[in-house]
């Protein structure tokens, strides 16, 4: 059985505009220890596909569909079950720390109390817990910081701490949501060598979400390419680097810097997403695509495919 298992979530929002559908017709396994990444362009639904796994969602929002942990369905699951699953066993990292961490409060107290909350662990246990989880994300002398305040610490530290703090509950699944976007990049390189070797080390499941290609590349096994709320393809990484199977995918991969590094050459997709507030009944890429032809501004293609997946209605051997 899968960890969490995603079945035909739709995510719309109310506004004075009309409703805008933010998540159309997503499904996506997670087993126990698998890293799965979640990619597409900004605004492309990623950020409230794990909000809706953490509740989060905001006031105007409406999801449909299962968000199945362990065969409980969260959209429907009480309260007290809901915050139980979701405070012990989901960590949530977000791409800004400071969003997650009290710029009030030293860190010690911050960590220590949520395994006071969650665990019953008392002030000494709590403290030792923190020291451990410090030192397994490798805060430098973290014995000695335990009483310091977020801003003492940069910017790559502060993402340290908070994923510490989504660790130290054990959870089996972290959503870590953009998390070396707002660093530059060596010390992203560090974050996701450290999100990995957690991850090997505790087996812990990650969803990994980024705008990035890039960052995936060595981290997951898995893909999922979102584009207007809609699921483009679905793949094993390796196998949607080396033979992309739909033309936005191909098109990120183009946006890629480092793929491209020996000729310069860096393709943005030209064209804007597509207008959340009246989707189209056909490919939303299609306006984008120069694989489209006129079937494609007619039909939704279907998600297609067994352990590779695509929903385009163009021969992969056609496409340009
Ligand atoms: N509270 C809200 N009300 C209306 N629209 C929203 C709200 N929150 C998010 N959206 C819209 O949902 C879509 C998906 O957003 P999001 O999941 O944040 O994208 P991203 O892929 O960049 O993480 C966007 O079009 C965004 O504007
Ligand atoms: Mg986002």
């Amino acid at each position: 059985m899968s960890l969490l298992s995603v079945n035909n979530l739709n995510i719309r929002f109310r506004t004075g505009d009309g409703h805008v559908h933010a998540v159309n017709d997503v499904s996506f396994d997670i087993a126990k220890g698998q890293k799965l990444a979640v990619v597409g362009e900004s605004g492309s639904g990623k950020s409230q596909i794990a909000m809706s796994i953490m509740g989060l969602l905001a006031n105007n929002a409406e999801a449909t569909g299962e968000i199945l942990y362990e065969g409980q369905n969260l959209l429907t699951l009480p309260n007290a079950a809901l915050n139980r699953i979701r405070a012990k066993d989901i960590g949530m990292i977000f791409q800004d720390p400071m969003s997650s961490l009290n710029p009030y409060m030293r860190i010690e107290r911050q960590l220590g109390e949520v395994v006071e909350q969650h665990e019953g662990l008392s002030r000494r246990d709590a403290r030792k817990r923190v020291l451990e989880v410090m030192e397994a994300v490798q805060i430098p002398d973290a014995k000695n910081r335990l009483t310091a305040y977020p801003h003492e610490f940069s910017g790559g530290m502060r993402q340290r701490i908070v994923i510490a703090m989504a660790l130290i509950c054990k959870p089996r699944l972290i959503l870590a949501d953009e998390p070396t976007t707002a660093l530059d990049v060596t010390v992203q390189a560090q974050i996701m060598a450290l999100l990995d070797e957690i991850q090997r080390d505790l087996g812990t499941a990650v969803m990994l979400i980024t705008h990035d290609l890039g960052v995936v590349a060595g981290f997951c096994e898995d893909t999922l390419v979102l584009y207007g709320g809609r699921v483009m393809e679905a793949a094993p990484t390796l196998d949607l680097f080396d033979a992309p199977g739909h033309p936005y995918t191909r098109g990120l991969l183009r946006a890629v810097p480092n793929i491209h590094e020996a000729t310069g050459a860096l393709a943005a997709i030209p064209g804007s997403p597509p207008n959340q507030t009246r989707p189209p009944a056909a490919c939303p890429f299609a306006p984008r695509c120069g694989d489209a032809v006129d079937a494609c501004h007619q039909t939704l293609p279907p998600l297609e495919g067994r352990s590779r997946k695509r929903a385009c209605i163009r021969p992969v051997e056609e496409l340009t």
